[in-house]
């Protein structure tokens, strides 16, 4: 049988990972700056991380929702805390689209409505309701389209507010910082309007953190820069470091029923092991604050490059934009320089995800490489 053919694949064969770096079978040493599509959070292959899921897996790997299972209280509990969120309900699940389609499942069963209003350039996954509110027709079939979902300019409060207005929106769905969409920040006085509109006008606000989420942004939360509570916040991508699990956290204002939500997978011992040992890391190597100072140095250094039209980010969510599509520096960091970067939807817009733990002697490592790299390319290209 061959694999269905839908991901354009690089000639690489990572076989191992360690920190912020991955090797391949021939034992070529990668920068990872991309945490394979900003997944992983606290490095590849941490040894804490490791040794809990395989004493985890060595214990009991599985068993399902139908009994009690003390790890997911501990990941509740856990979570709660770092997050500040501690007066949250958490639902968990296996993936980014999971979590957010069960957000806007919680949404509609709440008020009763089904309007969305979701952003242009954001991304928010690929089962039926999140894809229909990812503003990418060419990734809706029809069958996914079977509510009004309307696309709005990103810190534009006006348009946002007359539609609010007409009192038939279900729910508000944004990402704490866009990031498929090029890195696009959402200002803080946007969301804090956004907070106050949607409580006037009886609509869910849903934060989409999945990306921006567990420390990347310097906070534990994108959002948390602002002054708001949003009645939904969906997690997946960090949590896991590359164990599949997603998460809703819910305000208490949602009341909980049996068989309102549920999974065969989702919450399963052996993800709970892997989620509960990512906190643990954040915690003890400080990962958060990390990230911010990390951040704020790397941002720092990236604005020193000529060549690069705008250095925009939080923590260790950066992106680059250039006056010119990206894709062959891209190719050479990668096959020449041995560093992993990201692409985004914007063609000209570079991503950079790298794990939390990443060192400033990486960073300048990069910005070595990069600085050449750019150019190089523009030398050959003015
Ligand atoms: C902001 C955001 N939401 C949702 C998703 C979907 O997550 P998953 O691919 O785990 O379903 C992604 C994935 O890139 C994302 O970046």
């Amino acid at each position: 049988m061959n694999l269905f053919n839908v991901y354009p694949l690089f000639e690489i064969h990572p076989v191992k990972g360690e920190g912020c770096y991955v090797y391949d079978d021939q034992e070529t040493k990668y920068l990872d700056l991309y945490g394979g599509h900003a997944v992983i959070s606290i490095g590849h292959s941490h040894p804490h991380y490791v040794n809990k899921i395989t004493t985890q897996l060595q214990n009991l790997g599985f068993y399902s929702n139908s009994v009690q299972n003390k790890l997911q209280k501990e990941l509740a509990q856990k979570l709660g805390k770092l997050s500040s969120c501690e007066d949250y309900h958490l639902f968990l699940c296996n993936s980014g689209a999971e979590a957010n389609e069960n957000a806007l499942k919680l949404a509609s069963f709440h008020n009763g409505k089904t309007k969305i209003i979701a952003f242009k350039k954001g991304f928010h996954g690929r089962t039926s309701a999140a894809v229909n509110v990812t503003d990418k027709a060419t990734i809706q079939a029809p069958i996914n389209k079977t509510f009004k979902a309307e696309y709005h300019e990103l810190n534009h409060i006006e348009s946002v507010e007359s539609s609010l207005k007409q009192g038939d929106v279900c729910a508000v769905i944004i990402e704490g910082i866009q990031g498929i969409g090029g890195i696009e920040i959402p200002t803080t006085e946007f969301l804090e309007q956004l907070a106050t509109l949607c409580k006037k006008y009886n609509a869910i606000l849903i934060l989409d953190e999945i990306q921006s989420g567990y420390g990347r942004s310097g906070h534990f939360f994108a959002f948390q820069k602002a002054n708001i509570t949003p009645d939904l916040i969906t997690i997946a991508k960090g949590m896991g470091n590359g164990f599949p699990i997603g998460g809703v956290l819910i305000h208490p204002k949602f009341e909980a029923k049996y068989g309102l939500l549920g999974t065969t997978f989702g919450g399963n011992h052996l993800a709970c092991a892997a989620g509960l040992s990512v906190l643990e890391v954040l915690e003890k190597e400080n990962l958060i604050e990390h990230s911010k100072n990390l951040g704020d140095y790397f941002l720092h250094q990236l604005k020193t490059i000529e060549g690069i039209q705008e250095v925009r980010g939080s923590g260790l969510m950066i992106g680059l934009e250039f006056d010119f599509p990206i894709k062959e520096l891209r190719k050479q960091l990668l096959f020449e320089e041995k560093i992993f970067t990201g692409s985004s939807s914007n063609p000209n817009v570079m991503r950079l995800l790298p794990p939390l733990n990443i060192q400033k002697e990486q960073i300048d490592f990069f910005i070595k490489k990069l600085t050449t790299v750019v150019k190089t390319y523009l030398a050959i290209h003015t």
